[in-house]
């Protein structure tokens, strides 16, 4: 099935998030470890890429670890680190070829020195590049990111910048990670799981939810596209009578 070529080009959604999941299933279904699912997730990561580029999305926000995820065990955790940093080295020339700038949502903090450095140094190479924005969540957890924002909101009241009366949405959008982006009109998640996994709670209020039942290692551009075009024949109605 050919999904790019039935794709209304005028309906292509700004912002699109996904939970890449399955990688460790799509190892052990081949008996293999959860280790040889994240080295194939990074291959599904670059062909998602290029495909977001193809037809010129302008952000697409990548759930890469969780807070929850440092309960796996540390050699998972180490080689999903050190993946990442492969990864990101790898596809330095090719973002900035393609325009595209790297930005982090996430405490990225408490991630190892050499994972910080590999990051800031792509961050900082291609700021200035105007095509899509990839967002790379590490380290993030929705919750977390609410109580930090709750937490600078109540200082802002506290020495008088802010009155309560006049928190409103806006400004809870503004204390998020996410405050520069637009909320994602599109969430996938792979693997046939359906739930979200403290994964931007307060920004999909009203994103269209999409559960395609591919282990990530196995995501196509052609997955992609084929869920824009579902994307595309929905009725998003918020709250009104459509
Ligand atoms: C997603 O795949 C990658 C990360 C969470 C880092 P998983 O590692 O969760 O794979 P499954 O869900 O156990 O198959
Ligand atoms: C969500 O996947 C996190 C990422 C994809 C990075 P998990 O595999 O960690 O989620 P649960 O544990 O199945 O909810
Ligand atoms: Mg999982």
């Amino acid at each position: 099935m050919d999904f790019k070529s039935k794709l209304n080009r005028t309906k292509i959604p700004e912002h699109i998030a996904i939970i890449m999941d399955g990688n460790g299933r799509w190892a052990k279904k081949q008996g293999y470890k959860r280790t040889f699912g994240h080295k194939n997730g990074a291959v599904a990561v670059e062909k998602t890429i290029e495909a977001a580029v193809e037809i010129g999305l302008k952000y697409i926000t990548l759930y890469a670890f969780s807070t929850e995820n440092w309960k796996r065990p540390q050699t998972e955790v180490n080689i999903i680190m050190s993946l990442l940093v492969q990864t990101i080295k790898k596809q330095t020339v090719k973002l900035s070829e393609n325009n595209i700038k790297l930005e982090v949502i996430g405490d990225i903090k408490k991630l190892s020195k050499k994972v910080k450095l590999a990051l800031n140094g792509i961050i900082d190479s291609t700021k200035n590049n105007t095509g899509l924005t990839l967002i790379l969540a590490l380290n993030y957890g929705s919750r977390q990111e609410i109580i930090e924002a709750v937490k600078s909101i109540t200082e802002e009241v506290k020495s008088g910048k802010l009155e309560t009366e006049n928190i409103n949405e806006n400004i809870i959008s503004e204390h998020l990670f996410t405050s520069e982006y637009p909320d994602p009109e599109l969430l996938i998640r792979t693997s046939g799981e359906y739930r979200i996994s403290n994964f931007l709670l307060w920004q999909i209020a009203y994103t269209e939810l999409y559960f395609p039942n591919v282990l990530w290692p196995d995501f196509e551009k052609e997955n992609l596209y084929e869920a824009i075009y579902n994307y595309q024949q929905r009725n998003r109605r918020f709250g009104n009578i459509g």
